[in-house]
Formats: structure tokens, sequence, C-alpha cells
């Protein structure tokens, strides 16, 4: 990777939400770009900068660049960005790539945004902006995490719900331990046992629904196989569909 790539950026905070995942708050000067897409965090590792992909979280018209990241204990870049404190050095790629936005999503009553981990990053990073609200009936939020403590975001959320509160519906998924308010187990069984649809009174149909789906690969891969079994369709630009995607790994 070639320096012409970064620009030199400086860490404005590190929150700290559990013991694995952290927000960073990034000051830097780079090129516009599209609530949805991702960015690129590097540090200069013996002597290479060695850089990894991050959704925006932060809307394009905040002025501060936010990336939500889990440290994967046996990566190489994560566990060392976790460490950032304020005023630290980050590089941050010069250039926002990535087609998970509005812009690629064709028209329909209702969005669903459906996501396990940190891949509610870019969602969230929509949720800000006008563009859904304008656009969509009903907008899903759909977070799936391990532990309820790992459903992060909640202030921001909450907020977003008071702004838009018949069009917004948020539905938190809690996989490995009982709690009273979020959906049981996985996010593929929830679809096929309607367990999802019903909470929140809303079925995704062909013709209404808009699906974009964003983290664990394999979640991506299920969800996608079973909307496919009610005759949903990948959206490609040539041909038009229902489900847009985007794996972390
Ligand atoms: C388009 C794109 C956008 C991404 N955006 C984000 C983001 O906003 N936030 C984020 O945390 N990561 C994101 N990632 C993943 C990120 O780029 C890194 O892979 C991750 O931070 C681990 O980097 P590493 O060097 O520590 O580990 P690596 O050596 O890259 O280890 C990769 C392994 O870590 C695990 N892993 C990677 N990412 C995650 C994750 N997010 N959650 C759980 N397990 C994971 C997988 O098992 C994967 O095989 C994105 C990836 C892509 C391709
Ligand atoms: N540094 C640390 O201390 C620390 C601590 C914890 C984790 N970690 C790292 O973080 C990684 C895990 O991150 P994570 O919890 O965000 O990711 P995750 O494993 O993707 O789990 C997030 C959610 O996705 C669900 N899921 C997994 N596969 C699915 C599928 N095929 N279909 C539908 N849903 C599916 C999980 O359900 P299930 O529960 O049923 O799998 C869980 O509810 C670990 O690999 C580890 O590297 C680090």
């Amino acid at each position: 990777m070639s320096n012409s790539n970064w620009v030199d950026a400086k860490v404005i905070e590190n929150i700290h939400w559990t013991d694995a995942l952290y927000s960073l708050k990034v000051e830097g000067d780079i090129g516009a770009y599209e609530a949805g897409q991702f960015g690129r965090l590097g540090l200069m590792i013996d002597d290479n900068i060695i850089g990894r992909p991050y959704s925006f979280v932060s809307a394009p018209h905040e002025d501060f660049y936010e990336f939500y990241s889990i440290n994967v204990p046996e990566g190489l870049l994560s566990p060392k960005l976790a460490e950032l404190k304020a005023g630290d050095h980050v590089y941050l790629g010069k250039k926002a790539n990535g087609f998970l936005v509005l812009n690629e999503i064709p028209e329909s009553e209702d969005l669903w945004m459906i996501s396990t981990g940190t891949g509610i990053g870019p969602f969230l990073s929509i949720v800000k902006t006008q563009e859904p609200w304008k656009r969509f009936k009903k907008v899903v939020l759909i977070h799936a995490v391990r532990h309820a403590k790992e459903l992060t975001y909640r202030e921001l959320i909450d907020q977003i719900k008071a702004q838009h509160p018949d069009q917004f519906e948020y539905v938190p998924f809690v996989s490995r331990e009982e709690t009273d308010f979020a959906l049981p187990g996985r996010i593929p069984k929830a679809l096929d046992n309607g367990t999802l649809e019903e909470r929140i009174n809303l079925k995704i149909e062909n013709g209404k629904s808009q699906i974009m789906l964003c983290g664990n690969p394999d979640m991506v891969k299920d969800v996608r196989e079973t909307l496919e079994k009610r005759g949903l369709t990948k959206n490609l630009r040539r041909t038009p569909g229902n489900i847009s995607t985007e794996n972390y790994w």
C-alpha cells in the first residue's frame, strides 16, 4: 500500500462499549462519502501501513468520522485500534467505497436493515440522514447479537424512534442469553416461523419490501436463502431485486 492512499488523521475519542466493542471518532480530511459506505483505517505495523475497511457510522453531514469495531483477539489490526486514545495518530483511507447505500435500493414501501454485531454501523449512518424517512413508509432496523450488552447505540436508536415513532421499528435479537425484551435465537429462524414479522406486524413481501443485510457472512447467506424461498431476489443493477448485502469477512 502506498502512502498516497492515506491521509493522516487524529483520534478524537475511543468509546469502549464492552471489553471487545469500541467506536473510534476520528478527524481528518477525506473526500465525500454516502451513508452506508465504508472507509479504511490503518496503522503503521512493522514499517507497513496495515489497513482494513470499516463502515461509517457517522453521517455525511457530521464533522467527524465514526467507526464501530470489534476486537478480534487473533486479528492484526483491530486489537491495536482498540487501544487508541484521544490524540493518537491513525491513517484514514482517502476514498470511500461500497454499494450498501440507498441510491442503489429500488423504490419500495418498506426498508428492512438487518445486521449482526458491528454490521449495524452502516444502518446507523443511513437512519441519521433524511432520505429513508422521505422514501419509505416503514423503516425497520434489526440488530442481532450474542449478549444483551452488545446491543449498543441505544441512545441514538431511541432518539430516532422519538423522531419517527410510527415509521421506525427497531428489533433486537439476543442469541446466547435470555432477555425479556429481545427476540431469542437467530434471524433466519424467526423469519421462517413468523415471530419477527409478528413482532412489528409487518410482512416482508416481494414487490413491497427492500432488504439490506450486513455483518456475519453466514447470517447474510442464511437470510438471503430464506427470503429467496419466498420469491425475493438479489438486487443487481442490471436486474433489480429486493436483497442488497455486505459481508464483513
Ligand atoms: C466492506 C467491509 C466493511 C467492514 N466494516 C467493518 C466495521 O464497520 N466494523 C468492524 O468491526 N469490522 C468491519 N469489517 C471487518 C474489518 O475490516 C476487519 O476485518 C476486522 O476489524 C478484523 O481485522 P483484524 O485485522 O483485527 O483481523 P483479521 O486478520 O482481518 O481477522 C479476520 C477475522 O476476524 C473475524 N471478524 C472480522 N470482522 C469481524 C466483525 N466485524 N465482527 C466479528 N468478527 C469479525 C472473522 O472471523 C474474520 O475471519 C469490515 C469488512 C469489510 C469487508
Ligand atoms: N476481544 C474479546 O474479548 C472478544 C470477546 C467476544 C468476541 N470477540 C470476537 O468477536 C467475534 C464475534 O463477534 P460477534 O459476536 O459480533 O459476531 P457473530 O458471531 O457474528 O454473532 C453475532 C450474532 O449473529 C448470529 N449469527 C451467527 N451466525 C449466524 C447465521 N448463520 N445466521 C443468523 N445469525 C447468525 C449469532 O448467533 P449465535 O449466537 O447463534 O451464533 C449472534 O446472535 C469473535 O469471533 C471474536 O473474535 C472478541
